[in-house]
């Protein structure tokens, strides 16, 4: 089974968390062992915002700052290889490849194209909420959504370093491919083993 995994760079690198990196490369080598082909997209998180923010105050474009959260988001992702070791052979691990688009779209766009069984999207909230959950405690959590629905949520903007829990170009691929997708909060590991095995995961089933 083909699964492309989101991994947020705001759970492994803001701050960089070895331990955590660390425990999710044993989770990688533990699903590799029982048979899931695995794809790994890793997140920018603090570095790739911190760096696109002083880029901005010093003029660069979008484009540069996109270059420029692109390396953090490979930063991030060779701490993963470099916890995996010799199990790096057995999967695939990336950051972002292409500029105005964050890693979540890259991760969706790998599992288009790889018709992945699943797409888990392993972020710093439970799921996806009919707001932003950190600037609004009333914020609902959905269980589940349709494609059509998490295009109205997300809406359609996209600039460097943009925060939001599914961005807009990921949720139009998830739309267009049809790819069975899980948000999950991954900074409980548990969350994303249950969310590919199809047990209870708590976060948003999206289909
Ligand atoms: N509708 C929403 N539902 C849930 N979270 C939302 C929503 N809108 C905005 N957010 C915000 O999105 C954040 C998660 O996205 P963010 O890009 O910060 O992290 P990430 O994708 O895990 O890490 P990175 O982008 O660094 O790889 C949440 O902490 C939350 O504040
Ligand atoms: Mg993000």
């Amino acid at each position: 089974m083909k699964v492309v995994i989101s991994i947020g760079g705001s759970i492994i690198a803001s701050p960089v968390n070895p331990e955590y990196i660390k425990n999710f490369s044993k989770l990688l080598s533990k699903l590799h062992g029982e048979g899931y082909k695995l794809m790994v997209v890793v997140g920018g998180g603090r570095l790739a915002r911190e760096y696109i923010e002083a880029a901005k105050k010093l003029g660069a474009s979008d484009d540069y700052c996109d270059e420029i959260g692109i390396a953090a988001t490979r930063m991030n992702a060779m701490l993963l290889i470099s916890a995996l070791g010799s199990e790096a052979k057995n999967m695939q691990v990336t950051g972002g490849t292409e500029l105005g688009q964050t890693t979540d779209a890259v991760a969706a766009k790998l599992a288009g194209k790889h018709r992945a069984r699943l797409l888990i999207i392993a972020t710093n909230v439970a799921g996806v909420y009919d707001a932003d959950p950190n600037k609004n405690k009333t914020a609902k959590k959905f269980d589940s959504l349709t494609s059509e629905q998490l295009l109205k949520i997300v809406g359609r903007k996209y600039h460097p370093g943009l925060a939001a829990v599914v961005d807009p170009i990921a949720a139009e691929v998830i739309h267009r491919s049809k790819i069975k997708t899980v948000v999950v909060d991954g900074r409980k590991l548990e969350n994303i083993e249950n969310a590919i095995k199809g047990k209870r995961h708590g976060g948003t089933v999206i289909e």
